[in-house]
């Protein structure tokens, strides 16, 4: 067998092939654009932004979607529309991107972090439970690298404890779970259309509903507080400029064009190697689960035993992996959330009125993800064919092969 690229051995490929590139444009995208250029409506709240935000809704199976600045907005907007600030608590997962949390703390609530489930990377549904208090208004769900949450369990524990359930889906554009579209699930979804996400602008986000009370207020918090569909100097309520422009909206519609194709062939990708790191002791794939019925794939989470590996660092073995320019795979969120020093900050302090403690220690699941087992590949990873799926695996298994020798030669860097 090869020696690993690491260790001066011909990398698997030569180069990272084209798939990697991301974003990547459709045509139809530059007539989209023409068209904006040449409308006369730069601004927002034009045609293009109609056309988007209603194939957008239709898309998550919602009655309304209002596309927004970003997908952290997005929910800060959410909490403050359905009053959910001060003196509450919000649980939130803790493997997740900053503004998960940063949006509660924002409107003014205190996020508390239930732990993760290591086999889904997801919420774990026994551990929100434990963390309902009397102050308990809201959970927020990520549906980590577009795999829905555990949805029947935590819409049960919402239900029981009458709390609403908020679905953070930056990941997850056409997921789904038991066929019901992530975004339709809570009483609100939020999304992201940053550059990395499978649907992008650029800079951009929405939030779908099927609550229209909930919608139209939304509507009007992210155009200044104006009365519903008003335009003008009146503002009846509190809010802020989140109108996401024309350009980026005509570049969504053209762009969710490829949406369905490329989840089919993420999809595929990811059966595939969900079948074959069963033959690699050192890695395990996430967890099955037959009530998703479709996963944008975002990230393809999986977890790295380097007890298995005679000890070879989780870092090291990933740089050996990129080495072999077959894939990006990085260690994910492995500093927790939790321990970020936002959290303990005099502005946390003043926003929420309390002082955050450290859970640390307190989630076990969250904190084996963080800091030894939890790794991912980016999906661009999974656009390329059968045999490039093939050839992660064949790198991965070279890498295995060589441990001993790896974690010889880079001993001082681990
Ligand atoms: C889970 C999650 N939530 C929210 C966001 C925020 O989205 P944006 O970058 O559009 O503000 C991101 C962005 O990466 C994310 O990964």
């Amino acid at each position: 067998m090869n020696k690993p690229a690491l260790l001066g051995g011909t990398p698997v490929l030569a180069k990272r092939p084209d798939h990697f590139t991301w974003p990547r444009p459709v045509d139809a995208a530059y007539e989209g654009l023409k068209r904006t250029l040449h409308s006369g409506i730069w601004g927002t709240l034009g045609p293009e932004n109609e056309r988007f935000a209603s194939k957008y809704a239709a898309y998550c199976h919602t009655k309304h979607c209002l596309p927004v600045l970003n997908g952290t907005i997005s929910l800060e907007l959410i909490f403050r529309a359905l009053d959910i600030g001060w003196g509450d608590e919000v649980i939130v997962s803790p493997y997740t991107f900053s503004a998960s949390v940063h949006s509660i703390v924002l409107a003014g609530a205190m996020p508390v972090f239930a732990d993760t489930d290591p086999e889904t990377f997801t919420l774990s549904p026994a551990s929100v439970e434990e963390h309902i208090t009397p102050r308990t208004r809201a959970i927020l769900g990520v549906h980590l690298g577009g795999r829905p949450f555990d949805f029947d369990a935590i819409d049960a524990i919402a239900r029981k404890h009458s709390l609403i359930l908020i679905e953070d889906a930056a990941h997850a554009h056409g997921s789904e779970w038991r066929s019901r579209r992530c975004g339709s699930l809570g009483r609100a979804g939020s999304f992201s259309f940053q550059a990395s996400k499978n649907l992008s602008c650029g800079e951009g986000g929405a939030i779908t509903t099927n609550d229209t009370a909930l919608y139209e207020k939304l509507w009007s918090m992210h155009h200044n507080g104006r009365a519903y569909t008003q335009q003008g100097y009146d503002h009846p309520i509190l809010g802020t400029d989140a109108r996401l422009a024309e350009w980026q909206c005509a570049v969504l519609s053209a762009q969710m064009e490829r949406l369905d194709g490329d989840i089919e062939r993420r999809m595929r990708s990811a059966s595939l190697l969900d079948r074959e790191i069963e033959n690699l002791p050192f890695l395990s794939a996430c967890k099955k689960d037959e009530r998703i019925t479709r996963n944008s794939l975002h990230l393809y989470p999986f977890r790295y035993h380097s007890d298995r590996l005679g000890g070879l660092s989780r870092k090291l073995f990933l740089k050996a992996l990129n080495a072999e320019n077959v894939c990006f795979a990085d260690e994910g969120y492995c500093d927790p959330i939790y321990r970020m020093q936002m959290l303990y900050t005099e502005d946390f302090a003043r926003l929420t009125g309390r002082i955050f403690r450290d859970p640390s220690g307190e989630l076990p699941g969250n904190e084996l993800l963080a800091s030894s087992e939890g790794c991912w590949l980016q999906h661009t990873t999974l656009l390329g064919s059968d045999e490039d799926i093939l050839r992660i695996v064949e790198a991965a298994a070279r890498i295995g092969k060589y441990a001993e020798e790896l974690q010889r030669a880079f001993a001082q860097e681990v």
